[in-house]
C-alpha cells in the first residue's frame, strides 16, 4: 500500500509512466470508463478547494468509481475535536483511497501512518502539494515538450506557496533546469526548499525582486497568489498582495514561446487581459489535473487497464 505525501515519493520513471497513462486517458477515455467500478475515493478537505477536490472527484467518477467525503472541516467531527488519525482510521473502512487537504503541515503524513488505504496529500498548509505538481508536469510536457534545460521563473508567494515547493522538488531532478525566484523579501522561498533542492544539488538559481528584469530569459513563468490565509496579520497581506500583477504590457518582454502557468485560484496577480494571450495556459493546466489524477488513482489502487 502506497501513499503520495511528497512528490519525491514518486520516482522520475514513475512520473513518466503517469504522464503516459494520462496521455492514453486523454486519447482513449472510453477504455477507462469502468476501471475503478466499485472502488470509492474519499475526499477529506479540512481547507477550502475548488479544483483539487472537484478534479479528484471528476477523476474517480470518470473511472466509474464512487466518491464520498467532506469539503469543510466545520461539517466533520474535527469540529468536535477528533484527531486526523482517528478520522482516517475510520474512513479507511469506508473507502479504497483518500485525498486529504489540511491546514497543518504534516497532517497527511501522520494520517498515512494510521491508514489502511493509500492517502494522497492534496495540500498540507504551506508545505507541499504533490498532485498539483503532477498537473504542472503534465502541462509542461504538453506545452514545452520536455523538462530538461528549462528556465523556470516562480513569482509571488514563494514562502507559503506549497505548489511552488513541490514543483521545485520535482523539477530539480531534471538536468539543466534553472530556477529564477521572484518575490518580495518577506515572501522568499524557505531555506529548507532552497538549500535541499537547489543549493545542495548545485542547480542554477537567481533570486530577484523584479519580474520585468528577468522576464526575457524565462521559458516558464509560474505565477502564484499571495496566501493571505497563512499570514499572521492582515496589514502585511494587504501590503504584499499586489506586488506582482502580470499585464500584457509586461509580457512584451517575454519570449514568444514562454508559457504562463498558475495553479489557480487567481486573485489579482494576472490581469484578465492576459487570458487571451496564447502563452497563457493556466486554464488548460487546470483541465490536465483531472487526467493525471485519474492516472494516479489507477496507480495507487494497482488497477491495470
Ligand atoms: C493551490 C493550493 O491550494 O495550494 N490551489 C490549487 O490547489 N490549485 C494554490 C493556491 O491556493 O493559491
Amino acid at each position: 500500500m502506497r501513499s503520495v505525501i511528497d512528490i519525491l515519493d514518486l520516482s522520475v520513471e514513475e512520473i513518466d509512466q503517469l504522464i503516459a497513462v494520462a496521455d492514453d486517458i486523454i486519447a482513449n477515455p472510453a477504455k477507462y470508463r469502468e476501471a475503478c467500478k466499485y472502488k470509492t475515493l474519499a475526499t477529506l478537505f479540512f481547507e477550502p478547494s475548488t479544483r483539487t477536490r472537484l478534479s479528484f472527484e471528476a477523476a474517480m467518477l470518470s473511472l466509474g468509481g464512487n466518491v464520498l467525503g467532506f469539503s469543510d472541516a466545520a461539517s466533520s467531527s474535527a469540529k468536535k475535536g477528533e484527531s486526523v488519525a482517528d478520522t482516517v482510521s475510520v474512513v479507511s473502512g469506508y473507502a479504497d483511497i483518500i485525498a486529504m487537504r489540511h491546514p497543518k503541515e504534516g497532517a497527511p503524513l501522520v494520517a498515512s501512518m494510521k491508514s489502511l488505504i493509500p492517502i494522497i496529500n492534496a495540500g498540507d498548509g504551506g508545505h507541499f502539494h504533490p498532485s498539483q505538481t503532477l498537473t504542472d508536469l503534465l502541462t509542461i510536457r504538453h506545452e514545452k515538450g520536455r523538462f530538461e534545460g528549462l528556465t523556470v521563473g516562480l513569482c509571488g508567494d514563494l514562502k507559503f506557496g506549497r505548489t511552488v515547493h513541490s514543483l521545485i522538488e520535482a523539477m530539480s531532478r531534471y538536468t539543466g533546469v534553472k530556477f529564477v525566484l521572484i518575490s518580495p523579501d518577506e515572501l522568499k522561498l524557505p531555506d529548507f526548499v532552497r538549500k535541499t533542492f537547489i543549493e545542495d544539488k548545485g542547480l542554477a538559481c537567481q533570486q530577484v525582486t523584479s519580474l520585468e528584469a528577468v522576464m526575457p530569459q524565462l521559458d516558464i513563468l509560474y505565477m502564484t497568489r499571495v496566501q493571505g490565509e497563512r499570514f499572521f496579520n492582515e496589514e502585511d497581506y494587504l501590503r504584499l498582495r499586489d506586488t506582482y500583477i502580470l499585464t500584457p504590457e509586461k509580457l512584451k518582454l517575454a519570449k514568444d514561446d514562454m508559457i504562463i502557468m498558475h495553479p489557480l485560484p487567481r486573485v489579482n496577480e494576472i490581469d484578465t487581459r492576459v487570458d487571451d494571450d496564447p502563452r497563457a495556459c493556466y486554464f488548460r493546466q487546470a483541465h490536465y489535473g483531472k487526467f493525471i489524477r485519474m492516472a494516479l488513482i489507477l496507480k495507487l489502487l494497482e488497477v491495470e487497464v
